[in-house]
């Protein structure tokens, strides 16, 4: 695992987004799994000014969502599907048809989830997955206790998530208590990752992500067993990790290698 911690939400936002673009510069038809929340939004907004001010090409890159409420229409203020239009999509220049969003009005669920696996499959596979994390440790919406294995299905809301997301509604009760979400087996087999946590909120989540054992009580955990993770943390985030300062040594052993080589 690689660990960056940066000063504050707008380094961070920074550092993944070039990480992001790195990527698409080295293969333009990458295959991006993007996340919702507002963790990721400040990265979101620096990949579109990348594309404004330094042409960052999304023309051949393909993107699955992790996400998506159970019972919201597209145009719904809180849907993912209008999340991603609002702070990405509408912005760049992606094709509709490159666009992949868990369906949460299909009417055969158990249909959605299994084309959504194959349709990732037929992309080639995810070259990288951006994740945010849930104060109780999920990514997408893999709440504690599901399968570490467990493929794109739908999943009921823990109390804590609904607690979180009610900020975004008029009433607690508008929360959807139930969501489609790639599952972790779908999420680990991406060929990177690129986890981003910000803020004080997610100190004890980000401690367990990284140093705790690995558990299904903090499916964010799995990614140790992942070969290429890299976290992107402020200050306040990581402010719960053992090793922060070890961390911070070995990337600034990484620049000075990086700067003797070029
Ligand atoms: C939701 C999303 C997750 C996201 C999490 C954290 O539960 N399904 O993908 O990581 O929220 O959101 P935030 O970044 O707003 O803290």
């Amino acid at each position: 695992m690689r660990v960056i911690i940066c000063e504050d939400y707008d380094g961070l936002s920074k550092r993944g987004a070039s990480i992001i673009a790195g990527l698409m510069e080295r293969k333009p038809s990458s295959v991006l799994g993007l996340a919702t929340g507002s963790t990721p939004i400040g990265t979101y907004g620096e990949l579109v000014r990348m594309h404004r001010e330094e042409d960052l090409d999304f023309s051949r890159v393909t993107t699955f969502n992790l996400d998506e409420y159970l019972g919201l229409p597209e145009e719904h203020s809180q849907s993912y599907h209008y999340f991603m239009e609002e702070n990405l999509f509408k912005h760049i220049n992606i094709p509709e048809s490159s666009v992949n969003i868990p369906n949460g009005l299909a009417s055969d669920m158990q249909r959605e989830c299994e084309e959504y696996e194959w349709k990732i499959k037929g992309s080639g596979g995810i070259d990288l997955q951006l994740l945010g994390l849930g104060r109780d440790g999920h990514i997408g919406f893999n709440e504690p206790s599901s399968s570490l294995a467990s493929r794109t299905r739908l999943k009921t809301l823990a109390p804590e998530t609904i607690e979180d997301n009610a900020r975004f509604f008029e009433k607690r009760e508008d929360v959807p208590r139930f969501a489609i979400t790639m599952g972790v087996g779908t999420i680990m087999e991406a060929r990177e990752i690129l986890l981003l946590a910000s803020g004080e909120r997610k100190a004890e989540a980000l401690r367990a992500t990284i140093e705790g054992p690995v558990s299904a009580e903090f499916t964010a955990s799995i990614l140790q067993l992942h070969p290429k993770v890299t976290i992107v943390a402020d200050e306040e985030a990581s402010e719960l990790l053992k090793r922060r300062d070890y961390y911070k040594y070995v990337e600034s052993k990484a620049e000075e290698l990086a700067q003797g080589q070029s």
